[in-house]
């Protein structure tokens, strides 16, 4: 048995308890959480060297970006091979461990799988481009030249210019929806399907607790590869002139995924977490399947937009009612590919009460919460000056689409390079670090790391918190509130979003405990007038 396989600790006392659905997932941002190497780039080892955080925090999983071999144009999300891990981050010997370690302290292991394209530097595809009859040369997607010349079609790229890449040795071009670098690989082929379910089978053996699928909704697309229409009246040339009904959301992914998940199914308790960029949850919620596709697609709703209770009530609301009965959502305000929700809602007064607010609110919603690295200590983006810009979308489109504010090194402490590297990393450290960082924060019985805390295990000790039914709370304008139930248990939330204070009314009584965004505040005694300051909350038991 590999090291980092079953038995894991179960939690005691409650047969019910499913991990993914009633626990917290942290993701972790391999190359910026903790380098144990010196090399200014984060490790597997550092990841593991600082467990004992995320078992402190009380996160019942982890999923972790890409750390596959690499050519690192996309920083992982161009896999060379699907198997090993890229000497950059370590060794397969260190996942173990750390996959062992993670399990001793009881938590879950969920790895990046990235099935829509590989790198251009994967064994299948220089295969695939090197001739018209290699056997895996059906692995990926193959167009001839349109009538008269130029790409198959209109399809455009999302990090910009065609989706079609010239072979000028085969004369042939191929699909890319994201870099050239990144061929689509062809899930048509079922010699493709079977390798990449081998992939799987591979990680599932060694002990791994599920997959966060990387860009799950373009794996099948028009088998016809018609051009997609424009969008009326734009005048964008890229990606956002195009409808795309024919590049991504094809009707027959629902069938790759009906196989994935019979295959995860096999093992105990692991699952599956689609990243279905889709905006409408309508269409994300077909992802679930009859309950025999993905556990969950991500409401990625929350992830922009304003600081508004009116609005969060809206998407959350939305998310919920389409997501099907047997099926569970989640919640995300921050991830590697957006800017940090601290930084989006920052404010001059009421940044830190705003950041406090936002943690209430992803771990009282009825959803699995994913945080994601250093959003417990309210780290904020980091301005990074151009000639230090790593990330290929802001090379490739324009610098100010650029990802790596949100993608700089973990704060552990005040010391040089925050605790993170004992070398220069490789993006700047926000200046802020001196103060705000984990060391800091752990001291301080205030902290916002101590509230994600408090808040984590509250929601662990209360299945009315972490599985209880949801229902909106007539409230004030800015306010967002409701009840979460289960059995004979209650809670009542009352979000303040608005810069004024408010007065919800939430029924009658007194809460029996609770707690309040604002390190130090009581806690309302009357359920018929709970006072809100500017960007406060509350979460109550009530009887
Ligand atoms: C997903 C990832 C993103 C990556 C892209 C291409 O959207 O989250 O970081 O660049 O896929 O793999």
């Amino acid at each position: 048995m590999p090291p980092g396989s079953r038995p894991i600790a179960h939690s005691a006392g409650d047969s019910e308890r499913l991990w993914w659905r009633d626990g917290v997932i942290y993701q972790v941002y391999p190359r910026s959480f903790a380098d144990s190497n010196g090399d200014g780039v984060g490790d597997l080892e550092g990841i593991r060297s600082r467990l004992d955080h995320l078992a402190w925090l009380g996160v019942a999983g982890i999923w972790i970006s890409p750390f596959f071999p690499s050519p690192m144009k996309d920083f992982g999300y161009d896999v060379s091979d699907y198997c090993d891990v890229d000497p950059i981050f370590g060794s397969l010997s260190d996942f173990d461990r750390l996959l062992r370690d993670a399990h001793e302290r009881g938590i879950r292991v969920i790895l990046d799988f990235v099935p829509n394209h590989s790198s251009d530097q994967h064994p299948w595809f220089l295969e695939a481009r090197a001739s018209r009859t290699n056997p895996r040369r059906d692995w990926y997607v193959w167009r001839d030249p349109a009538p008269g010349g130029g790409p198959p079609n209109n399809w455009v790229a999302i990090f910009g210019g065609p989706a079609w890449e010239w072979d000028a040795a085969t004369g042939q071009y191929y699909l890319h929806s994201f870099l050239r670098e990144q061929p689509e690989l062809n899930w048509r082929n079922p010699e493709l399907e079977r390798a990449m379910h081998a992939v799987l089978r591979f990680w599932l053996e060694r002990g791994v607790d599920g997959f966060r699928i990387d860009v799950a909704h373009r794996i099948a697309k028009d088998p016809a590869l018609r051009s997609n229409p424009l969008v009326p009246g734009s005048a964008d040339p890229g990606y956002g002139g195009q409808l795309h009904v024919h590049d991504e959301d094809h009707p027959d992914v629902h069938a790759l995924f009906r196989r994935m998940r019979a295959l995860v199914d096999e093992y105990d308790e692991r699952v599956l977490i689609g990243e279905v960029y889709l905006f409408d949850p309508a269409r994300v919620a077909k992802y679930y399947g009859a309950g025999d596709e993905l556990h969950q697609g991500f409401n990625f709703s929350l992830l922009s937009g304003a600081w508004s209770g009116e609005r969060f009530r809206h998407e959350v609301e939305r998310f919920h009612g389409a997501v099907p009965p047997q099926g569970w959502p989640n919640q995300v305000l921050s991830n590697h590919d957006v800017h940090r929700h601290a930084t989006r809602y920052d404010h001059a007064e009421l940044g830190e009460a705003r950041a406090r607010l936002a943690a209430l609110l992803l771990l009282a919603l009825r959803g699995t919460p994913f945080l994601y690295y250093g959003e417990e200590i309210g780290m904020r983006c980091v301005p990074i000056p151009e000639h230090r810009l790593r990330d290929p979308l802001a090379i490739t489109l324009h610098p100010s689409l650029t990802r790596d504010p949100e993608r700089t090194p973990m704060q552990w402490d005040e010391t040089a390079h925050a605790g993170f590297s004992s070398a220069e990393p490789w993006l700047p450290i926000h200046a802020d670090s001196t103060h705000r960082n984990v060391r800091a924060q752990r001291a301080d019985a205030g902290s916002l790391l101590h509230l994600y805390r408090a808040l984590i295990a509250l929601r662990a000790a209360h299945p009315a918190l972490s599985r209880g039914a949801q229902r909106t709370l007539p409230a004030p304008a800015g306010v967002f509130a409701f009840e979460r139930a289960r059995g004979g248990e209650r809670f009542v939330a009352a979000l303040n979003f608005g810069d004024e204070a408010a007065v919800a009314s939430l029924g009658a009584g007194a809460p029996l405990s609770g707690l309040c965004s604002r390190h130090g505040a009581e806690l309302p005694r009357d359920l018929a007038h709970v006072t809100l300051g500017p960007a406060e909350g509350v979460v109550l038991r009530v009887a």
